[in-house]
């Protein structure tokens, strides 16, 4: 069981999102539509016991050119108060789970070469380091 509830959003989830873009971005953003009903979008939130975000990760399904579909997580966060909890692990797992059941062969990301806790987090959950970036993490998620 994840510490915390861990929902994917859909199309309907407008303040969802709203209420993570801000807390992680600290934007206004007119209208979610565009993203949340983009077919490539994926995007997870962490909810506490009251219903607020907590936690977002959120990214994007691709086409490879060598012929198979990947997903990128493009960012992951857990509010300040609610790290250390378990919290970032269960969204990049859920993400990850996602992305396996939908048949994807990667998952893979970019993180900055300083981020210990990134770092940290994606190497406890099998990810590799890319051998073409510093700081690029890949899992297989089914067989090349
Ligand atoms: C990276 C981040 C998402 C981790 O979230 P979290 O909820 O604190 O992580 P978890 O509690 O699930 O920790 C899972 C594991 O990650 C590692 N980890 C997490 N924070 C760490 C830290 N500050 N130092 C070292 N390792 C850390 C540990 O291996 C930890 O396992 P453990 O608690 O059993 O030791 C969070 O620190 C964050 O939001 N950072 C700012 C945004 C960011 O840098 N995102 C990544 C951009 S690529």
């Amino acid at each position: 069981m994840p510490p915390v509830p861990i929902r994917p959003l859909t199309p309907a989830d407008h303040d969802l999102l709203d209420a993570a873009v801000r807390l992680f971005r600290d934007v206004e953003v007119a209208d979610h539509t565009p993203f949340l009903a983009d077919p490539a979008t994926i995007a997870l939130v962490a909810l506490d016991d009251g219903g607020a975000v907590v936690g977002w990760a959120w990214g994007l399904r691709q086409r490879h050119a060598a012929g198979y579909s990947q997903v990128q997580l493009y960012e992951i966060g857990v509010d300040g108060g609610s790290r250390r909890r378990g919290v970032g692990r269960a969204l990049l797992t859920a993400f990850r789970d996602l992305a396996r059941a939908e048949g994807h062969r990667r998952m893979w990301l970019f993180t900055d070469e300083g981020n210990t806790a990134a770092k940290a987090l994606y190497e406890s959950e099998g990810g590799e380091p890319s051998p073409h970036d510093d700081a690029g993490y890949w899992w297989q998620l089914t067989p090349a």
